[in-house]
C-alpha cells in the first residue's frame, strides 16, 4: 500500500526533526509560552529567551504573581511586548478565575489574551492532542502549494480550504506533530521564494511542483511598507542620573523610553518645563516595527538641576538596568550607559 501524506510527512520528521529547548515535556505552560514568543519571532531568536524566562518564571503561578515590570523586563529584546503583557494577563486569569488549570481546548484556549486561532490550534494540538491544524505562514505555504491555490490566501475563503486540505490530511494520531512536522517541512525545504522540491518528503501529490511553478505559490497581497517616522531622542543628563520615561501610548506601552519628540530636541526639554540648554548630536539609530520605522536622531543634553515635579524620572545606571527598556532604544540606551558609568567614575 502507498503511503499517505501524513505517513511520508511523520517518518521524514522522525529523522530530521529541528531540535529545540521547547520541544521538550508536552507541559501545556511551556507549549504556550514558546508558542507566544514564536508569534513574531524567529524560531532560532526564541530559544534564549525561552530559556531565561522559564527559569525566571517556571510555572504558570509564578508568572500570575510576578509585576507587569518584571515580566515586560524578562521579554526585553524579544518585541511585540503586548504578547508580554498578555501573557501576563492570561497568567492572572488562569491563576484566579481558572483555577490554575490550563483550557485544553481550540475553543477554551482562544478566550485567553493573546491567543488567536493559530496560537490555540497550535497548543492544542501539540499540548492536548486536538486534531486541528495550526495553519501558520509554513502550514498555508505548503497547502497553497499542494493545492496550487490561486487565490489570496490571506483572504478567509481561500484559507478555508487550505484549512481544509490540511485537515483532510491530518493523520488520527500525533497531531501536534503533524503541524510542527508542516511547519518544519516550510521552514527548511517549502520555503519561501524558491523551495527545494527534491528534497520534499510529501512532493507527490502537489499540484504546484507538478506544474513546476511552486514559487508562484501562496498569493499573498503586497504588504504597505512601514511610514518612517523622524523622531529625535534626547537622552537628558543631570549629574549620575538620566530621564526616563514610562510609555503610555499602544507601541511600547509599558516599557521605558528617553524623551522622545517629533519636534526639535529643544522642544523636549520645553515639554518637561526644564530650562533650555544646548543639545549635542550624538548619533543616529534606526528601528523597525510592523508599520512604522523610527528614524532616530540621538542627542544629549545636560540640566543642572531636577526640578521637584520629575524627581522620579531620573534613573541611576543601577536603576536604569533595572528597567524594562525596548530595542528600540538599544543605541540611545549604549550611550546613556557609557555616559553614566564615566559619570559615576568621575
Ligand atoms: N513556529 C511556531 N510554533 C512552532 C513550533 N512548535 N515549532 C517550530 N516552529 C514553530
Amino acid at each position: 500500500m502507498t503511503e499517505t501524506f501524513a505517513q511520508r510527512l511523520l517518518s521524514w520528521y522522525d529523522s530530521c526533526r529541528r531540535v529545540f529547548a521547547f520541544r521538550g515535556p508536552k507541559d501545556p505552560y511551556r507549549v504556550w509560552l514558546s508558542e507566544i514568543m514564536l508569534q513574531q519571532t524567529r524560531t532560532e531568536s526564541v530559544v534564549p529567551y525561552y530559556e531565561r524566562f522559564l527559569a525566571r518564571f517556571p510555572t504558570v503561578q509564578a508568572l500570575a504573581e510576578a509585576g507587569e515590570e518584571d515580566v515586560l523586563r524578562a521579554w526585553q529584546g524579544l518585541g511585540y511586548y503586548t504578547r508580554a503583557r498578555n501573557l501576563h494577563k492570561a497568567a492572572r486569569k488562569i491563576v484566579n478565575e481558572l483555577g490554575g488549570q490550563f483550557p485544553t481546548t481550540t475553543e477554551a484556549l482562544r478566550l485567553l489574551p493573546g491567543v488567536g486561532p493559530y496560537t490555540a490550534a497550535a497548543i492544542a494540538s501539540i499540548a492536548f492532542d486536538e486534531p486541528v491544524p495550526a495553519m501558520d505562514g509554513n502550514l498555508i505555504r505548503v497547502f497553497a502549494r499542494r493545492t496550487d491555490e490561486a487565490e489570496d490566501a490571506s483572504k478567509p475563503a481561500a484559507l478555508r480550504c487550505l484549512t481544509e486540505e490540511a485537515r483532510r490530511q491530518m493523520p488520527a494520531d500525533r497531531p501536534g506533530d503533524y503541524n510542527q512536522a508542516l511547519m518544519d517541512l516550510g521552514a527548511t525545504i517549502c520555503v519561501p521564494g524558491t523551495p527545494d522540491c527534491d528534497a520534499c518528503p510529501v512532493r507527490e501529490g502537489c499540484r504546484a511542483a507538478a506544474l513546476g511553478h511552486p514559487e508562484a505559490r501562496p498569493v499573498l497581497p503586497r504588504k504597505a511598507p512601514p511610514k518612517a517616522v523622524p523622531l529625535n531622542v534626547v537622552l537628558i543628563f543631570c549629574g549620575d542620573k538620566v530621564y526616563m520615561k514610562l510609555r503610555q501610548e499602544a507601541l511600547l506601552r509599558g516599557m521605558y523610553v528617553f524623551a522622545l519628540t517629533e519636534g526639535s530636541p529643544e522642544d523636549a526639554l520645553t515639554a518637561l518645563h526644564l530650562s533650555p540648554v544646548p543639545c549635542e548630536h550624538v548619533g543616529d539609530a534606526r528601528h523597525v516595527f510592523t508599520h512604522r520605522v523610527w528614524e532616530m536622531a540621538l542627542w544629549i543634553a545636560r540640566v543642572p538641576v531636577i526640578p521637584a515635579a520629575l524627581d522620579h524620572d531620573f534613573y541611576t545606571l543601577t536603576q536604569l538596568d533595572g528597567l524594562p527598556v525596548p530595542v528600540a532604544m538599544r543605541a540611545a540606551l549604549e550611550i546613556a550607559r557609557k555616559e553614566l558609568t564615566h559619570e559615576a567614575k568621575a
